[in-house]
Formats: structure tokens, C-alpha cells, sequence
């Protein structure tokens, strides 16, 4: 069964079409595709997996379908990697109407949107997610970026796909650690919006790890339909898209301060959703009752509860490249409940400390 949602934003409004093997189903692309020529941007671990599906089912549309392999990694989510997109398009003549497709996770989908959006001063691009984490979050909402050495996705644009196509059977060769890491963006949006779905991964989350289809198509179904909500109301992210960035600012700092490609980005939010929870705890806006049930679910989910031991200075330092600091002033998301979270500058830098200290090892 294909399901379909859609992201409404007027003229830029577009629809994330979900299923099991819709990857083959060329048909389904088509009528997002203006030209006759697209080119595919994946990486090489997911190449040999399913460039062969996209390209003949593209070609079975008239669609000639070229290809650049990047290599794989967060440590590559950067300008020279970006730079090979770029050369690919030149090289093979891609005019500004020709599609751009995103074929893989997070990192091809955040690197070939933000070739998208350069290209020719824009492209349209397809995302085409293959990993639990890129199908729930990243390929939805048009954040695209790259690293800098110096902070996490400094360097980017909001650019909207023309469509997401989400096929859920791309799961079933994802390794349990990466599929581990995208359920953290799962339980993201329960902690932030939806006390309901929260409680339903309570009950489910084994399912989820198991793949079992019928729960892995209605988590990413929920974790789209609220995705997509949050992006409708608040694209360039002015408010209500911050909440989306639970755990980030600590996670981000996990991220560079560790090397990128250390922790998985998944893995980094979900010690930094704790953090965050921990200081809410401390701010007297959570209970401990709700920060346990929250650690739990993490712990259920085989996801890390604790951050390195960065140090708290060199934590703090990292956490100032935030993109939430507003006039030198760190905002951050925290948890007034599960299921309702805000962005607050409450917190003084002592309490931000105590928490990372008490959430580190
Ligand atoms: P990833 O893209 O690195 O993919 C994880 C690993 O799985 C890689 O080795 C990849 O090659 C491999 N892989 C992908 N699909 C596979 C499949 N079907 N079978 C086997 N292996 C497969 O990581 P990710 O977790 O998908 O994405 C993380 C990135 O997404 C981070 O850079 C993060 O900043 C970004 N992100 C962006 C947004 C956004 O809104 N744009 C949101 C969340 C995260
Ligand atoms: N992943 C955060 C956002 O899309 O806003």
C-alpha cells in the first residue's frame, strides 16, 4: 500500500509518497521530473545497494539517469565531497532544469539539497531516503547543509525537494547501529508534540527494531505526518521548527568535539535529548519521574543516555556555534513535559554545566 502525505507551502507544497518497494515504481517520480535527464547523487555504500532499481525504473520512464558516488561518511559532508556534485553536473551539461536526485541518508540528502539549491542559483532535486533517520526527518522540510570544521551544518539553505519517495523496504539492509540512530528522531517528535505517539513507542518500540513493517510504516508515517505539520507552519524555522532541534545544540557538540563521524548523529541526539531533560529537570519544569520513563525508552532503544566526557568548557565552547544563539545568547529546546517542549533562554551557563556534568562521564 502507498501512502502519501503532503508538506504545504503554496507553490512549494510537495508530497512524501510512502511504501515498500516504490523505488522501482518509476511512475511515481515522473510527474516530478521536468526534463529527461536527472542526476543521481549517492554515496558508495548505497550504490551497488540501489542505484540499479532507480536507474531502470527512471529509464522505463524515458528518463536517462546519470550518476555521482560519493564517498561515504559524515567525516565527507563537507566542501570538497560538495564539490564532486558540482563537477558531476558541469561535466555531464546539467542545465537548471535538469533534477538533481538524493539517493541515500541524511548526509547525501542534506549535501545534494544543498548542491540543488547552488546549482545554476537552484535545481530541482528529489530526496530519496535510505536510512530510518533521513526517511523520518532530514529528506523532509528542506534543511541542507554541509559541515565546517568548526561547527555542525554552518553552511547551508532551506531548499525545498519537489518530492520525497520514501520506500520503506531500503531499511532492510541498514545495519542495526544506523537504524538504532534514526529511532532517536523518532522519539523526538513524541517528546515534543505528541504525547500519544510517545506512549505508542513505549509500546512498540520492540516492533520497531524487529522492522516488523507494520510498525516501521506507522512510525515513519506519524514521525512524517508530524514533520510535515511543523515545516507547514514554520519553514524558515521562526519558531515553532526550532522545537525539531531537541537535543540538537548538545548533539551538535557531541558531533564536531568528538570528529564527525564518531558518534552517529542519532546517537549524539539522544544523549543530548537527555541532557536536555536533565536540565529541564533542574529548571523544576520536568519531573524525575518523566525524565526516567524518557531515559528508558532511549535504553530500550539500544541509543546512549550519557554524552562523552568532552569536558564541560570545551562543551560549552562548541555549544556557541549553535544557529539558535540570538545576540551572543545560547536558546535552547527543553521540556516542560513529555510531549510539549520550548525554546527557552532561562537556563544560566551554571545550570547548562551542571547538567552536561551530570549527563557526561
Ligand atoms: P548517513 O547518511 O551517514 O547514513 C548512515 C549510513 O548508512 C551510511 O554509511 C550510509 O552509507 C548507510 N546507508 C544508507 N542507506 C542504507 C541502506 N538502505 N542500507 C545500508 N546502508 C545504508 O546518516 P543518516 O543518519 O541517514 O543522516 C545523518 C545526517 O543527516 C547528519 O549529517 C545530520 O546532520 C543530517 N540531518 C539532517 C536533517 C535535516 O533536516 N536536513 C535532519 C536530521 C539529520
Ligand atoms: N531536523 C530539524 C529540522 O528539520 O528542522
Amino acid at each position: 500500500m502507498i501512502q502519501t502525505l503532503d508538506v504545504t507551502l503554496e507553490e512549494r507544497s510537495y508530497p512524501i509518497i510512502i511504501g515498500r518497494g516504490v523505488l522501482a515504481n518509476g511512475a511515481l517520480l515522473r510527474p516530478y521530473i521536468k526534463q529527461n535527464k536527472v542526476l543521481i547523487v549517492t554515496n558508495e555504500t548505497v550504490a551497488p545497494l540501489y542505484i540499479d532499481t532507480v536507474q531502470s525504473a527512471l529509464e522505463k520512464q524515458g528518463v536517462s539517469a546519470i550518476s555521482v558516488v560519493l564517498p561515504d561518511g559524515e567525516q565527507f559532508k563537507n566542501w570538497e565531497t560538495l564539490n564532486l556534485i558540482f563537477d558531476a553536473l558541469l561535466g555531464a551539461h546539467c542545465e537548471r532544469g535538469t533534477t538533481l536526485v538524493a539517493l541515500g541518508g541524511g548526509v547525501v540528502g542534506d549535501m545534494g539539497g544543498f548542491a540543488a539549491a547552488c546549482y545554476q542559483r537552484g535545481m530541482p532535486f528529489i530526496q530519496v531516503p535510505t536510512t530510518l533517520l533521513s526517511l523520518v526527518d532530514s529528506s523532509v522540510g528542506g534543511k541542507t547543509a554541509i559541515n565546517h570544521p568548526l561547527g555542525k551544518n554552518m553552511i547551508g539553505a532551506f531548499y525545498q525537494p519537489k518530492a520525497v519517495l520514501a520506500d520503506i523496504a531500503t531499511l532492510d539492509t541498514l545495519p542495526d547501529r544506523e537504524l538504532k540512530a534514526g529511532v532517536a528522531e523518532v522519539i523526538k517528535y513524541g517528546l515534543i508534540r505528541d504525547p500519544e505517539f510517545f506512549s505508542w513507542l513505549e509500546l512498540h518500540i520492540d516492533s520497531i527494531l524487529a522492522r516488523d513493517p507494520e510498525a516501521v510504516i506507522f512510525a515513519v508515517h506519524r514521525s512524517c505526518a508530524n514533520k510535515a505539520e511543523v515545516v507547514a507552519a514554520d519553514e524558515r524555522e521562526t519558531g515553532e521548527r526550532a522545537l525539531l532541534n531537541l537535543g540538537h545544540t548538545f548533539g551538535h557538540a557531541i558531533e564536531t568535539g568528538m570528529g564527525y563521524g564518531k558518534w552517529l548523529h542519532g546517537e549524539a541526539v539522544a544523549a543530548g535529548t537527555l541532557i536536555a531533560a536533565e536540565l529541564s529537570c533542574q529548571l523544576g519544569w520536568l519531573d524525575a519521574d518523566a525524565v526516567l520513563r524518557i531515559e528508558r525508552l532511549f535504553l530500550r532503544a539500544g541509543l546512549p543516555v550519557r554524552g562523552p566526557g568532552l569536558g564541560v568548557a570545551r562543551f560549552l565552547e562548541l555549544m556557541r556555534h549553535d544557529k539558535k544563539v540570538e545576540a551572543g545568547r545560547l536558546r535552547l529546546i527543553l521540556l516542560q513535559g513529555i510531549g510539549k517542549a520550548v525554546m527557552s533562554d532561562a537556563a544560566s551557563e551554571a545550570q547548562i554545566a551542571r547538567a552536561i556534568e551530570a549527563r557526561c562521564t
